[in-house]
């Protein structure tokens, strides 16, 4: 018998080790959860994407009493992004979240349908997506989906 192993690169920054657009990327995805309706978990998540060109998207969880017809901050994002300028890249993501009043002291990561539509973007634009993860005591720096989503589908 043989392993596979699966080894996953992320790094670990703190908000001033970030350059401005990075920093500005973040910012937007903190504000975005302002906007979040989420009533049931209380749980406000924001993202923001970066699009080729330098627009900022954001979106936000957006929550529905029957819970699986809301839609998470990433998806949010990129979905929007995707249908109001469908031929840009999306260069990339940053996501935070909110909840009893702060930030969350650690990084949230996307759930597994939102690493499947990253993936997707991906291969959409031919370019990988940098994702940033927000917390306040530290920041992952994820170079790209393969990170987050290792032994992905792929029907060839
Ligand atoms: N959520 C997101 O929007 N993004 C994530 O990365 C994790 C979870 C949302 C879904 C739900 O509205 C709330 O956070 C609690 O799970």
């Amino acid at each position: 018998m043989n392993n596979l192993n699966i080894n996953a690169k992320i790094g670990i920054f703190s908000y001033n080790e970030l350059n401005s657009e990075e920093k500005l990327l973040i910012d937007n995805a903190k504000e975005a959860t302002s906007r979040s309706y989420s009533p049931y978990s209380e749980f406000s998540v924001g993202a923001a994407v970066r699009l080729s060109g330098g627009e900022i998207v954001t979106g936000s969880n957006q929550e529905n009493v029957a819970y699986p017809s809301g839609l998470c901050a990433e998806r949010t994002a990129i979905f929007y992004a995707n249908s109001q300028h469908p031929g840009r890249a999306v260069e990339a993501l940053a996501v935070a979240a909110f909840t009893k009043g702060d930030f969350t002291e650690n990084p949230v990561s996307p759930c597994g349908a939102c690493r499947q539509v990253i993936l997707e973007t991906e291969l959409r634009y031919r370019q990988a997506v940098k994702i940033y993860l927000y917390g306040k005591s530290k920041i992952y720096v994820i170079d790209g989906i393969k990170d987050l989503l290792p032994l992905a589908f792929d029907s060839l």
